[in-house]
């Protein structure tokens, strides 16, 4: 298994989130990371890669709630999805009980994912291949004012872009339902990113290279965030 895991810092250091990438080389042996209703959804998933990315995403975010000292093993925690298909974390039993923010991407059988240390920060998380995909559908998602510092027009402008905004539209919550062409990405020159919808900039984020694969994570706030600081 391959796992990572880094903190995500806005406003100078303050971590509002962590993400992850986990990668698993077999299926075998993980099925003690999930609940009983984990392992029903586990059982109902037919093909192998899409198993083992489903798997990695789920092991990726219980370490990191072990790592944060959250819960003492995996099955203390539930993944389960609203009716929208966003993922949420439950800790604790029915009477006594919290539910946390979190995100999940994966491609190619790597899985990223993203959890929010905070109630009101929503998350989002997205990995993509530098792949023609996203140049060739750019009527479909690219606005007018979005704009990053790669080359303008490459490949791999379209594919950060789509990144961006699959990240950002995840941290909202509405899926397939988001209008891609009306959330306007700015990026820098230090890969960090802001969106805006309907003019107003809550969420902001940061992508890198992974390799092959482009990894971008946003958060969402309630106002207008600070800086922000993926590592
Ligand atoms: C539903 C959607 C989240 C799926 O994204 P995707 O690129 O197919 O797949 P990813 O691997 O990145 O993400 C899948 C994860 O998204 C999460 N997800 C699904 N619906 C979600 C929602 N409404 N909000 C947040 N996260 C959601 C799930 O956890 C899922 O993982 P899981 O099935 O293991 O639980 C959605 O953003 C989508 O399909 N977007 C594509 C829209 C598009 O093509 N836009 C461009 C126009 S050309």
């Amino acid at each position: 298994m391959f796992y990572m895991n880094r903190p995500i810092c806005c406003n100078g250091a303050k971590s509002v989130a962590s993400w992850a990438l986990c990668w698993l080389n077999h299926e075998g042996r993980h099925e003690e990371f999930l609940t009983e209703d984990e392992k029903k959804e586990y059982s109902r998933l037919n093909a192998s890669g899409r198993k083992r990315e489903w798997l990695a995403a789920r092991i990726a975010l219980k370490r990191i709630l072990m790592e944060a000292n959250y819960i003492e093993s995996p099955i203390h925690c539930h993944i389960r999805k609203d009716r929208f298909g966003r993922p949420k974390i439950t800790l604790g039993e029915e009477d006594d009980f919290r539910i946390m923010n979190c995100s999940i991407s994966h491609k190619r059988g790597i899985a990223a994912v993203c959890i929010s240390w905070f109630p009101e920060i929503k998350v989002g998380i997205d990995v993509e291949t530098l792949s023609e995909k996203p140049f060739r559908l750019r009527s479909a998602f690219v606005g007018k004012g979005d704009s990053l510092t790669i080359i303008p027009q490459s490949k791999e402008y379209y594919a950060v872009l789509w990144a961006c905004k699959e990240a950002a539209s995840k941290a909202m919550g509405l899926g397939m339902l988001t209008d891609f062409r009306k959330l306007c990405v700015v990026g820098d020159g230090d890969r960090r990113f802001s969106v805006s919808e309907n003019r107003q900039e809550r969420t902001k984020g940061y992508y890198l290279f992974f390799g092959d694969f482009i990894v971008a994570i946003a958060h969402r706030h309630p106002t207008i965030p600070g800086d922000t600081r993926a590592n």
